[in-house]
């Protein structure tokens, strides 16, 4: 453990929380008053500051923007009855965090400064906490190159920022997916496993091309010949194929999520079979056909479960049952909110109390 971390606190004047309207909340649109704020540069992490959100000031050389030195992560803080405000499993995120900053070459961050300069930015905007089913505050930790260098290689300085929106669902509807044939998000030796900026920026032409014929999603497959099922969008992805939850494996090519290992938990808790392996893309489309793909839904902090409504592929559509009439994503739903907004005593200590 690192002593308490020393963070210099700037607070706004000007609050905009009571010209916030809470009960329209359209995702990432909206920041609290506060972000937070660090600096690496000589070999350490340095300047902890909370200061008012707002833009900053950069040299346009800056090595992120040209190369790509830059990741994310996506948290969700709670707010309970009682007014308790916990953040689901940060140290999940913070070992991804690095695994994401080793992979692109930047410094890691101690787990532990990640999570105070978390935990401190959400305590003072604790009031940007939605009290209200199926909302949250996402919080958004990222990292980022910051030598002014054309030059293609590793920054020495770097930024380390936590942004925080109050949210409802990312997802208004039961999704309609296209299973994507010719687009790869991710390639063996790539870095699918990463939550680099650069995953995301090659994601958006091959959803805009599914979003003009009418879908809301795309189901991605290995690189090597479109046969086997890797993600869903920005999620994992699962299925109950004849009574079993059956998800793709983690690998290079995925992420592996924090709502994914959740699900998988409390399944395995409940005695029902999981399989985490190659999926292949036959028998997602055979099951939907025969009708034992009984459940599909996409898994992750923003997309929470997100249920399919149908699978596209190579110009057929397959329909799935009702999602409300579908057992298994329906009992993750309740458990995963009962947990988060604890109305049942969290076994796991998954909830990460912010004091
Ligand atoms: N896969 C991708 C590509 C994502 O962007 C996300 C979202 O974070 C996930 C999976 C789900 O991960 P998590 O449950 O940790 O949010
Ligand atoms: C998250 O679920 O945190 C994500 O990263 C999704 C995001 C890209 C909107």
């Amino acid at each position: 453990m690192t002593e308490t971390l020393d963070i210099k606190i700037t607070k706004t004047t000007h609050s905009r929380l009571q010209e916030t309207d809470f009960n329209n909340l359209p995702f990432g649109k909206i920041f609290s008053d506060h972000m937070f704020v660090a600096d690496y540069a000589d070999g350490e992490w340095k300047n902890f500051q909370i200061v008012p959100y707002g833009d900053i000031s950069l040299s346009p050389a800056i090595s992120s923007l040209h190369y790509g030195q830059s990741f994310f992560e996506g948290i969700k803080a709670y707010k309970h009855d009682d007014g308790q405000v916990t953040v689901f499993r940060p140290e999940k995120n913070a070992a991804r965090f690095n695994k994401s900053a080793e992979r692109l070459c930047m410094p890691t961050l101690p787990e532990d400064i990640f999570l105070q300069s978390i935990a401190a930015v959400v305590d003072i905007d604790r009031d940007w906490v939605p009290a209200k089913a199926n909302h949250a505050l996402y919080i958004r930790p990222f990292m980022f190159a910051t030598d002014p260098f054309l030059g293609v290689a590793p920054s020495g300085t770097y930024k380390f920022m936590v942004l925080l929106c109050p949210v409802g669902p990312y997802f208004s509807k039961t999704l309609r997916v296209k299973i994507e044939t010719y687009y790869t998000r991710s390639a063996e030796g790539g870095m699918g496993f990463a939550k680099s900026s650069g995953n995301y920026g090659g994601s958006m032409l091959p959803a805009k091309k599914a979003t003009e014929e009418g879908f809301d999603q795309l189901i991605w497959t290995d690189a090597k010949n479109h046969e086997y099922v890797e993600e869903m969008g920005a999620a994992n992805v699962m299925f109950v194929l004849d009574g079993k939850l059956i998800t793709p494996s983690t690998r290079d090519t995925i992420l592996d999520g924090v709502t994914r290992d959740t699900v998988l938990t409390l399944a395995r808790e409940w005695g029902m079979p999981v399989e985490e392996r190659r999926v292949s893309v036959a028998e997602i489309i055979e099951g939907a056909k025969t009708g034992k793909l009984q459940d599909a839904f996409g898994a992750g902090t923003a997309a929470t479960i997100a249920a399919v409504g149908s699978i596209s592929h190579n110009g057929e559509e397959y329909f799935l049952a009702d999602p409300k009439t579908r057992e298994f994503s329906q009992k993750v739903l309740v458990e995963l909110d009962n947990i988060k907004y604890g109305r049942v005593t969290d076994t796991h200590n998954w909830n990460y109390p912010v004091l």
